[in-house]
């Protein structure tokens, strides 16, 4: 038993913000069926592949737990198909080009009509208004939603992130209003549309953005460093660098090794809190109780000296030693983690972060694992589907189609080539 269990989603996503919903929500135990072109599928599957033949990590990695059908949803027996599928599912889940949906004749007003308790749920790149037709990708979300303008260094251009917080982060909106309309509908007896746009979700992720969009108005913003360095702000939220985004100070710096390891840094915040833990560290007691130093409006024009003179420090450590001193002391502080070393924590793979998943055409891969753990709902992470895998479990054991209408389903082409036809026996 899962938090899901009994949940049926009909999977109408590729690409990655809307599997990376769905993914989660086959995580929490929800029976996840995911519908795709026949003979092409889901585009990622082929996409920056590393082994010939099998399907993509950027697939594989965003598809766990699902079952995968082949269903041609323009043609007339892949739309019967479909409809079936609707009536017996609790969830639509798609992420389309706006209007696609509509032009296969599965728009809103037309799911209703087939399931009245069917919750809709949609990622498109913007909301209603001018830029509703247009199609998204991650970073044209990271852009228009504020975090690029907001992201990099005051003198250089902006900056996309490494985090999909476009895709990846709308697609956790959207589970989380999935399962609110689930709540709600257990009430009501109702399902609802539920729509999350990639701008606001990068929007609502950089929240704290708009906030000093408008503290703009009462001065500078004196917790970022260009207030210090005594440069101007102008009208809008500026490029941070690496400053911390609270108002304690904070910076990348670099520890032993950085002149041939790119990850040899560490993050360190200058916590008012543990600022003479801070100046006993660095070998600086005399600045604990000095003039221009002791406070931390004094500090704020200084924070390129002190920072300096932090970093003289940690580049006599390792970013690892920099955690084990600082950690005891309640020193805020962090390592700069590459990949590679992700990929190896022992820490992570116990939890289930990160997992090991074998698959029959590439053999064993890593995987981030679901990053939400229940006491009750635990997780356990499965393979990928093979492209349409389950055409004929699901036709027969969801669907209820046997013998001859489960032969005329299959003989139509609109499910594609269906490798097991005596499933439905
Ligand atoms: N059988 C038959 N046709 C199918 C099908 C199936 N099982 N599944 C999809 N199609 C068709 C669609 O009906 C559509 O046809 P149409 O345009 O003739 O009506 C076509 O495939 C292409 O779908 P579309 O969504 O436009 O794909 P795309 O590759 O052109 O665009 C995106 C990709 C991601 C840009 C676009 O889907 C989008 O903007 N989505 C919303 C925002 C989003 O999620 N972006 C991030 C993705 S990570």
């Amino acid at each position: 038993m899962k938090a899901l269990s009994g949940v049926k989603i009909l999977d109408f996503t590729h690409v990655q913000s809307g599997p990376t919903c769905t993914q989660l929500l086959a995580w929490f135990g929800a029976d996840v069926i995911k519908v795709e072109r026949p003979g092409v599928g889901d585009a990622t599957r082929k996409q920056l592949v590393d082994v010939p033949g099998a399907d993509s990590l950027y697939f594989t990695m965003l598809n766990h737990n699902k079952r995968s059908i082949e269903i041609n949803s323009k043609d007339e027996t892949g739309k019967e198909v479909l409809r079936r599928l609707v009536q017996e599912c609790d969830v639509l889940v798609e992420n389309f080009a706006p209007g696609a949906l509509d032009r296969m004749g599965f728009g809103w007003e037309d799911l209703q009509k087939i399931n009245p308790m069917i919750i809709m749920a949609s990622v498109k790149g913007f909301g209603p208004g001018k830029y509703e037709d247009c199609k998204v990708y991650e970073n044209v979300a990271q852009c228009a939603g504020g975090s690029a303008s907001t992201t990099g260094f005051l003198d250089g251009p902006p900056l996309v992130t490494g985090a999909q917080i476009g895709d990846s982060g709308t697609g956790l909106h959207l589970a989380l209003g999935i399962v609110t309309a689930l709540f709600q509908r257990e009430k009501t007896g109702r399902g609802q549309k539920v729509d999350a746009a990639m701008q606001d979700g990068v929007l609502n992720l950089s929240r704290v953005k708009l906030r000093d969009q408008q503290r703009l108005a009462a001065g500078p913003l004196n917790e970022y460093s260009q207030f210090g360095e005594g440069i101007p702000f102008g009208e809008a939220t500026p490029r941070a660098g690496n400053d911390s985004g609270g108002g304690q100070p904070g910076r990348i710096l670099k520890c032993k090794g950085w002149e041939t390891d790119p990850n040899a840094y560490t993050y360190f915040i200058t916590q008012a809190a543990v600022w003479k833990n801070v100046c006993d560290v660095i070998g600086k007691p005399e600045w604990k109780e000095a003039e221009g130093y002791a406070t931390p409006p004094e500090r704020l024009n200084k924070l390129n000296e002190i920072f300096d003179a932090v970093e003289q420090w940690t580049m006599t450590k390792t970013k690892y030693e920099v955690m084990d001193i600082c950690n005891p002391l309640n020193i805020p502080v962090g390592p700069i983690l590459s990949m590679k070393e992700i990929a190896e924590d022992e820490g992570l793979r116990k939890t289930g972060t990160i997992v090991e998943v074998d698959h029959p055409d590439r053999g064993k891969y890593l995987s981030v694992g679901c990053p939400i753990k229940l006491s009750d709902s635990p997780v356990e992470v499965e393979r990928s589907p093979l492209l349409g895998e389950h055409t004929a479990e699901i036709l027969a054991e969801v669907l209820g189609y046997t013998g001859e209408e489960f032969d005329r389903v299959v003989e139509s082409g609109a499910v594609g080539d269906v490798k097991l036809p005596s499933a439905a026996e």
